[in-house]
Parts: C-alpha cells; sequence; structure tokens
C-alpha cells in the first residue's frame, strides 16, 4: 500500500514536471516568433536642416540582395557595377513578418566597382571599391510621394549628412513607376522576398 501511494506521488512529480517543461518550451518558442517586438525601431535621425545622417552602422545592416550591371540607360554601360542592397535590421524584421515597408523603414544602396585577375581567381569577378552609397527612407512626413532618397556619395568623398533629392527628380520617377513593392526594387531581392513569404507581382 505505502509502496503504491509513492508510486502515485512518483507519477505525480514527474507529470507536473513535464508540464512545465512543455510550458517554458512553448513560451520561448513564443519569444522566438514574435522576434523583432521587443526590440525598438530604429528610426532615421534629422539634423535641424532637415538633412539624413548617415546611420553610423549601416555596413552591418541586414543584406536583403545584389545586382550585377543593372543598368538604366539604353546603352551598355562602360563597367559594370556590382550592386549591394542592405536594410536597417528593426525595418527588416518588421518587413518579414508583415510584408509592410513600415514608416521609417531605411534601405541602403551601395554601388561597387569590380575587379578580376586576383590570385587565385582565374574566372569572375568580385566587388571592390564604393562608387555611391543612396539611401531610401519611407517617411511620409517629409514626403509627400511616401520615400524620400539621399546621395551620400562614393567611398572616397562620402558624406556624413545629406539633403533629400528634390522631389520630383529622376530617383523618385523611377521608383514609383518601376519598383514591384511600395518604391521597393522588391523584384531584384529574391532573398528578401524569400525570407517574408510574399510572391513579387
Ligand atoms: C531609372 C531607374 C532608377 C533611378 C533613376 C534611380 N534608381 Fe534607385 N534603384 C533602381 C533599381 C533598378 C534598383 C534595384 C537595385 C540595383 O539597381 O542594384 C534601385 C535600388 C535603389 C535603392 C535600394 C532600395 C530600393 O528601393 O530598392 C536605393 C536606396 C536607391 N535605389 C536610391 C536611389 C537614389 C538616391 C536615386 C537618385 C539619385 C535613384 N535610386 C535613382 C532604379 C533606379
Amino acid at each position: 500500500m505505502r509502496r503504491q501511494l509513492s508510486r502515485t506521488r512518483w507519477f505525480a512529480f514527474l507529470l507536473s514536471a513535464m508540464v512545465t517543461a512543455l510550458a517554458v518550451a512553448g513560451a520561448t518558442h513564443l519569444a522566438a516568433q514574435s522576434g523583432g517586438d521587443d526590440t525598438a525601431p530604429v528610426m532615421p535621425r534629422y539634423d535641424a536642416d532637415g538633412a539624413l545622417h548617415l546611420p553610423d552602422d549601416y555596413l552591418r545592416w541586414t543584406f536583403v540582395g545584389a545586382s550585377l550591371g543593372l543598368s538604366y540607360n539604353d546603352e551598355p554601360p562602360q563597367r559594370e557595377s556590382f550592386n549591394h542592397t542592405l536594410m536597417e535590421p528593426t525595418a527588416y524584421d518588421h518587413f518579414v513578418r508583415t510584408g509592410e515597408f513600415r514608416e521609417g523603414t531605411m534601405l541602403v544602396l551601395l554601388v561597387r566597382n569590380t575587379e578580376a585577375d586576383a590570385m587565385p581567381a582565374r574566372h569572375g569577378r568580385f566587388a571592390s571599391d564604393v562608387l555611391a552609397v543612396e539611401l531610401a527612407v519611407k517617411d511620409k512626413e517629409r514626403v509627400e510621394a511616401g520615400w524620400a532618397y539621399y546621395d551620400f556619395r562614393g567611398a572616397a568623398n562620402l558624406l556624413p549628412t545629406a539633403q533629400p533629392q528634390p522631389p520630383g527628380n529622376r530617383c523618385y520617377a523611377c521608383h514609383i513607376d518601376h519598383a514591384a513593392r511600395d518604391n521597393v526594387f522588391l523584384q531584384f531581392y529574391p532573398l528578401l522576398a524569400d525570407a517574408a513569404g510574399v510572391t513579387v507581382d
């Protein structure tokens, strides 16, 4: 009888331990799924004249895509650039969860030169110096079109701040007319589209 009782207790203990373990695992899983919720959204910073500060950590943003030799002109370019697009990580988390570019989203385009013939490579090209650093920022309060475009020049003469390109210039027209989603060229970023589980229309 006594032996029976202790066995029952032992089972009760085991059961409660398992329930606790499951609850902890569930909570951890939920926290992991909501990833990014606890992180305060990083927003663009402007100076008193409305110029955008080039964020200190833009080179550590999340890589979303690359293009090789994409050119916007009819004539083929004299040399191909290798472009890299990165996205501010808290806006990236938001996009991956919701498929939306939230207000304050920042993307940077690094236009890089390419080189070849470096040992041990026999073929192919790789990215080299930065010719241009351009930012796109979603900020309806500042720009009627929703997004503002900034040119920080190249690595050799990088600007710490930049004023938005004047509304109606070529940056706005091309992005509004040809980008697949909300001014962003998602059609050239399959990595980002796949991560967010969205299809490009
Ligand atoms: C004729 C079309 C065209 C014009 C003009 C243009 N862009 Fe773009 N932009 C593109 C394309 C295409 C991409 C896709 C990435 C690439 O080219 O490697 C892009 C990507 C970008 C990105 C990365 C985020 C995104 O929206 O996809 C930024 C930032 C950007 N451009 C800034 C600028 C700025 C600043 C200007 C004006 C100085 C400008 N662009 C003018 C076509 C254009």
